[in-house]
């Protein structure tokens, strides 16, 4: 629902090795999924002397099937809902022959392909968790990662959180009161559709997850249900035979303008409380978008029964407020996520009710040093948001932009919360809601304000610290 973006070009090859600054901080990146990758790929171009730590074996993390690290959340019939041009890095255009939205195989081969294009497949240390991150008094930060050759304590000035967080699955809390004697699954550990075959299969919640889950068991179960404790205004995945999200809509429209766009887009799909969902209680835009095209063919077809919030567990059976029941031997938390640190001590930083306010969803006013990637829920894809904080952070370690004031910063970081939660109703799921092309306009002028003050001679922020025992590459 909003601005064009399209790759504008592919970048030329990195052929050559490109050897890091050793005047640079150094700068520790946590996870090499598509927002660690785009990390790294910055710093390694602008010299900064870094490390990318994996904890799996490949590069990709949710987009992996089966990832060796087990926190992806991918299943066999995944596809993005967010078309690939929106989906692709800035200069790293996905192929031409991928369909509008791309299956999961091909984003994590897109993934792949990333890496080895620019070169930077040997900053990654493969099968390496971080453990733990302290801050010393100087500002080092101390980094504890677990690997082939145990236990190592490393130092540097920086860490690029990009550990994900989609992977910590969210469980209703507290539990729905009674007992249930089928099997409870979160659609984190989804996978397979043949695992929901001849069974009464109730999902739970109204989000993507829900959508797909709920989509895959109608074909296969012998009763589909999904319950949902507040309605939502479903997209469709094209428009006028375009995929939705390529609607040209230029950033400075006002968002009574922009607005309308999601209206268009819910009114496509139609009235659904026809079919028994309950209508939702805000207005189109002000919650994370919902893509329901398939899920709503199927309701129409009678496949998928709906029913509201549940009331209870009772044995084989569960109870909604509206005082029906159905029969179920599994039911699918769709429940959403939590956003989780294991590595930082919880007084550290730590995100309870997944709120944790952030300037430009990055920095953290009183966390210097600490750098969040990706850690946002775009209306729009993840991964060019992710590329453009993480050239925006290699611009400050490179001494190339330099920030504005405390003050401006505590005071923007307040603001941008404030508004976010102004226009989304209050839910997990809506702490850290972007629009995809405002942010990225957004971003794009503080970068070019940090390199004019750099320009004007303001001192860079972070500086090495020397002497390390254990250099970054
Ligand atoms: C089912 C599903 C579908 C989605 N579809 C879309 C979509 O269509 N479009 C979109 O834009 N977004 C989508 N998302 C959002 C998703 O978060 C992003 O697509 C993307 O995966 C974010 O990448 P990431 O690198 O931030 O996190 P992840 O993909 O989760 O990668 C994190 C990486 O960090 C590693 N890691 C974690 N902790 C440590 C540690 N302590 N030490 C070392 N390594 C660590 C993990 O092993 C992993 O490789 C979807 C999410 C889900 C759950
Ligand atoms: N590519 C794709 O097609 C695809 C597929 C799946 C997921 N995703 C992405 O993955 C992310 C997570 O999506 P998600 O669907 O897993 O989670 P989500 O968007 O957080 O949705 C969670 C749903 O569960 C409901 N819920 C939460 N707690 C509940 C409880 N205790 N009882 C009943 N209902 C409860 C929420 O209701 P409230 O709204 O009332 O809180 C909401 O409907 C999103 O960014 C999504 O876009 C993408």
């Amino acid at each position: 629902m909003s601005y064009l973006v399209k790759p504008r070009h592919l970048a030329p090859p990195v052929t050559e090795r490109l050897e890091p600054d050793p005047s640079l901080p150094r700068a520790c990146v946590i996870g090499a999924g598509s927002s660690g990758i785009a990390a790294a790929k910055a710093l390694h171009l602008a010299r900064v002397p870094f490390d990318c730590f994996e904890a799996g074996t490949v590069v990709g993390g949710n987009w992996v099937f089966d990832n060796p690290n087990g926190m992806s959340a991918c299943y066999r019939n995944l596809e993005i809902n967010t078309s690939c041009p929106r989906m692709a890095y800035s200069d790293f255009p996905m192929p031409d022959y991928y369909p509008d939205y791309a299956r999961h195989w091909e984003v994590r081969d897109y993934f792949e392909r990333y890496v080895d294009h620019f070169g930077f497949r040997h900053t990654i240390t493969f099968g390496t968790r971080v453990e733990h991150v302290e801050r010393r008094t100087d500002g080092v930060f101390e980094v504890t990662v677990d690997g082939p050759d145990g236990p190592q304590v490393r130092e540097y000035e920086a860490v690029l959180v990009a550990n994900g967080h989609h992977w910590h699955p969210r469980w209703p809390d507290p539990a729905y009161p009674g007992e249930f004697d089928g099997e409870q699954i979160h659609a984190h550990d989804y996978r397979e559709p043949d695992s929901l075959a001849g069974r009464d299969v109730l999902v739970v919640g109204m989000g993507n997850s829900a959508m797909d889950i709920a989509v895959d068991a109608s074909y296969v179960a012998a009763s589909t249900t999904i319950s949902v404790r507040r309605g939502q205004w479903l997209f469709p995945k094209f428009l006028l035979g375009r995929p939705s999200d390529q609607t040209p809509q230029p950033t400075w429209l006002p968002w009574s303008v922009r607005r309308r766009a999601f209206d268009i887009g819910a009114r496509a799909t139609g009235d659904l409380t026809r079919h028994g969902l309950p209508e939702p209680d805000h207005r189109p835009g002000e919650s994370h978008p919902v893509q329901g095209d398939r899920f709503v063919a199927r309701l129409r077809d009678g496949r998928i029964a709906a029913r509201p919030g549940i009331e209870r567990l009772a044995g084989d059976r569960v109870v909604f407020r509206d005082g029906t029941e159905v029969v179920a031997d599994l039911i699918v938390w769709c429940t959403g996520y939590k956003v989780s640190f294991p590595f930082f001590d919880p007084g550290f930083v730590s995100a309870p009710g997944n709120d944790l306010p952030l300037w430009k969803r990055v920095v953290h006013p009183d966390l210097p040093g600490v750098f969040f990637v990706g850690l946002l829920q775009p209306l729009g894809a993840v991964m060019p948001l992710a590329e453009a904080q993480s050239a925006w952070v290699a611009d400050l370690l490179a001494g190339r932009y330099v920030p504005p004031t405390d003050d401006v910063v505590r005071r923007e970081t307040v603001a941008e919360h404030e508004a976010m939660k102004r226009r989304f109703y209050a839910s997990p799921r809506h702490t850290m809601e972007v629009d995809f092309d405002l942010y990225l306009a957004d971003l794009a002028k503080e970068r070019a304000r940090g390199r004019d003050r750099a320009a004007a001679g303001a001192p860079p922020v972070f500086r090495r610290v020397s002497s390390p025992a254990h250099p970054a590459r």
